[in-house]
């Protein structure tokens, strides 16, 4: 069974090596500011969602990770659920994400999760591909 929670200082560790690109100070930084949802499985952690607000206000998922042995199980799910769940209750009309555009199967995985393509954004100098942001209205 999945349990997914807040990240705590305890996870810190696991997500800096889980989560590298971020490095360990953004990683600290966004357990202490609630950024973060971590899944267990038997107690182990087996993935992560991170996210932050774009203008300051619109939940953004930055990143969701399950680890490879663990997919497919609905582990993502959960973690995205838990997370939607508690951006509605925070009062969000909107989720927002990205992928770059040619991750096919991430993007049909949040298409999956209800979320639709609305634009893309070169990002010369820091990625070779456009990156495509999707939204979610929440009703
Ligand atoms: C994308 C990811 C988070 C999904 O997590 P997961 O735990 O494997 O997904 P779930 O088991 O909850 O998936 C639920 C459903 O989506 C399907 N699914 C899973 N991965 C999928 C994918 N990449 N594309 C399309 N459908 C997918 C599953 O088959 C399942 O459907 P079913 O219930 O009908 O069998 C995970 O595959 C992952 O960590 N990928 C690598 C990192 C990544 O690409 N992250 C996204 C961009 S930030």
């Amino acid at each position: 069974m999945v349990e997914v929670a807040s990240a705590s200082q305890a996870d810190i560790d696991w997500l800096a090596r889980d989560d590298a690109s971020a490095g360990k100070a953004w990683v600290s930084r966004c357990v202490a500011l609630g950024e973060y949802l971590v899944a267990r499985e038997a107690g182990e952690l087996v993935g992560f969602l991170r996210f932050s607000r774009f203008w300051g206000r619109v939940p953004y998922m930055e990143m969701i990770r399950v680890l490879p042995g663990h997919r497919r199980s609905g582990v993502g799910t959960a973690l995205f659920l838990a997370w939607e769940a508690a951006m509605r209750g925070e009062g969000a009309r909107l989720l927002m994400t990205s992928s770059e555009c040619d991750e096919s199967r991430p993007q049909d995985w949040h298409r999956r999760n209800g979320f639709s393509e609305t634009g893309a954004i070169e990002l010369p100098g820091l990625q070779s591909v456009p990156e495509v942001f999707f939204i979610k209205r929440l009703a």
